[in-house]
């Protein structure tokens, strides 16, 4: 850690840990209740685990770009942030807010609008939010003598997320024209502002853990943000096809969509060449197999399985099935908490001076998440394949349909669970870590080896 402001980022990834194991137990309550098992009906109706399953991962993952943020920005900038206790108040506010939100979503308090749930007075406390973590952010920028492309990318991804968290206030009760400015959030974020800063934090981790030069990485986000932007933005079409919009977004939407998966491709090669390439090895192998396998995973989850129905021929009978949860579960894993966690990996030793990377139980974690993640989106993919046939093509009845397919959610149950023990490993070995050095943990004793020469000298990388 080269600056003590840095700090609070630890703070924001533990929020993260946290909100995680809550979004995955609701994950089970839903995994159960397609399984035929709905016992919690009553207290927890699927509605309201959906709506907090995916608003946790929402919230957690705007948590990890906030900390990687705090973390990062002060490291690119050379210098501390600008109200570090300012941070630490907006992470308070953002969790009552959100806790607030999700328990309201339990007593019906909601909006009914697939991951803008939040009811409105809500939504004008996490922009006030957003906007104090922005500004934070941005004027440590503005006062930091030097500049770096990554930085830049950074707060323009961040600061363009919370702009397009607006379009979903606008008031209106048509329908279509609700669902309209909903993509603009939906989509807009997580096919593209969302993907500048992936770029970015991949860019950091890049640098720091293969020595390769900067200039050539950052000429390379330069042309992964211009083909995320090309692409990105009218592919917003390809949720307007049957929602009452015009025809023409069949083809707009078509066309500029099926593009999408080459930002994705980009960063893939982008991170396997350079990891090739590098000429130090950084002793922290783990956090490289994460920086790696998000590029990896995330083109495989949106690239490739966003490719496989987007196009309007298909999606016509895809549209809205367990083939869409499909492909959301491994591209928000593969492009977002994967980054997340690549961060996390690599800031922890750093914030608590202490070396756990090198253990077996990071490299189980790495391993058993994505085997598992792997497996779950398969169990999607029949369960959303067979959906499709029986409902779209045989023609049959819903319910009967989710009947049929409750077989499948074994398997779901099954690799989730999988999937969650590599998770556990992964949250043992955060809390193994301890608090950043210099806090007191509990007693009055430095709960890191502050006597530790400091983690930067250790972290060097061999020749
Ligand atoms: C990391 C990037 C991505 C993430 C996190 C993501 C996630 C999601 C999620 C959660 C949904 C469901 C949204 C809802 O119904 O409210 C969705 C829908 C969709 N995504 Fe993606 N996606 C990503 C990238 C892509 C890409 C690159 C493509 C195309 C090449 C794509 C194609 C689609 C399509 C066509 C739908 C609509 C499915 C339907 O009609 O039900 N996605 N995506
Ligand atoms: C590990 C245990 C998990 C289980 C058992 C689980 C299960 C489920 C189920 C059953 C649904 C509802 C599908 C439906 O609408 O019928 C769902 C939705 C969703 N989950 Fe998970 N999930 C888990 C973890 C995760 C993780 C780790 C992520 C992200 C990284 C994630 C992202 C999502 C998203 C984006 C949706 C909405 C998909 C859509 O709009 O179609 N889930 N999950
Ligand atoms: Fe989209």
């Amino acid at each position: 850690m080269k600056y003590e402001s840095q700090r609070v980022a630890y703070w924001f990834f533990a929020t993260c840990m946290l909100l995680f194991v809550l979004q995955i137990v609701y994950g089970f309550i839903m995994g159960f209740a397609h399984a035929g098992f709905d016992g919690l009906h009553n207290v927890i109706p699927f509605h309201a685990a959906r709506a907090t399953h995916t608003n946790l991962l929402v919230m957690w993952l705007l948590a990890g770009f906030m900390g990687s943020a705090y973390y990062i920005i002060p490291d690119e900038c050379n210098r501390e942030l600008m109200w570090p206790k300012l941070a630490y108040v907006q992470l308070i506010a953002l969790v009552v807010v959100g806790v607030t939100a999700i328990i309201g979503f339990h007593f019906n308090w909601w909006e009914g609008r697939k991951f803008l749930e939040i009811p409105r007075p809500l939504d004008y406390l996490v922009v006030v939010d957003v906007l104090l973590f922005i500004a934070n952010i941005g004027m440590t920028i503005w006062k930091a003598a030097h500049r770096s492309t990554t930085a830049m990318v950074l707060f323009f991804g961040l600061l363009m997320a919370a702009l397009l968290y607006l379009p979903g206030m606008i008031p209106t009760d048509n329908q279509t024209v609700d669902s309209y400015w909903r993509w603009w959030v939906v989509h807009l974020w997580v096919e593209g502002v969302w993907e500048l800063i992936m770029g970015a934090i991949l860019a950091y981790l890049l640098i720091k853990l293969t020595g390769i030069d900067r200039e050539v990485l950052e000429k390379w986000l330069y042309v992964i943000v211009g083909f995320t932007f090309l692409s990105g933005i009218l592919g917003t079409g390809h949720h307007y096809y049957f929602i009452g919009t015009p025809r023409y977004w069949l083809i707009v939407g078509g066309v500029f969509s099926a593009l999408e998966p080459v930002a994705f491709l980009g960063m893939a090669i982008w991170a396997i060449s350079t990891a090739r390439k590098g000429g130090r090895q950084h002793p922290n192998r783990v956090a490289l197999s994460w920086t790696v396998g998000c590029a990896v995973m995330s083109f495989v989850g949106a690239g490739f399985l966003g490719f496989a129905h987007t196009l309007p021929g298909v999606n016509l009978y895809t549209h809205g099935t367990l083939v869409t949860a499909m492909h959301g579960h491994m591209a928000f894993w593969g492009a977002y908490a994967m980054i997340v966690l690549a961060m996390i990996v690599y800031a922890m030793p750093q914030l608590t001076g202490r070396k756990l990377y090198d253990k077996p139980r990071a490299v189980f974690a790495f391993w058993t998440s994505n085997i598992g993640m792997i497996a779950m989106t398969l169990a999607f993919g029949v369960a959303g394949v067979s959906q499709v046939v029986l409902e779209r093509r045989v023609g049959m009845d819903f319910l009967a349909v989710q009947h049929e397919i409750e077989v499948h959610f074994w398997g779901l149950i099954l690799a989730a669970s999988l999937f969650s023990l590599g998770i556990i490993a992964f949250i043992w070995d955060f809390m193994r870590y301890g608090l950043p050095v210099g806090e007191l943990s509990g007693g009055a004793k430095p709960s890191a080896d502050a006597e530790a020469p400091p983690p930067d000298q250790v972290l060097e990388p061999a020749e």
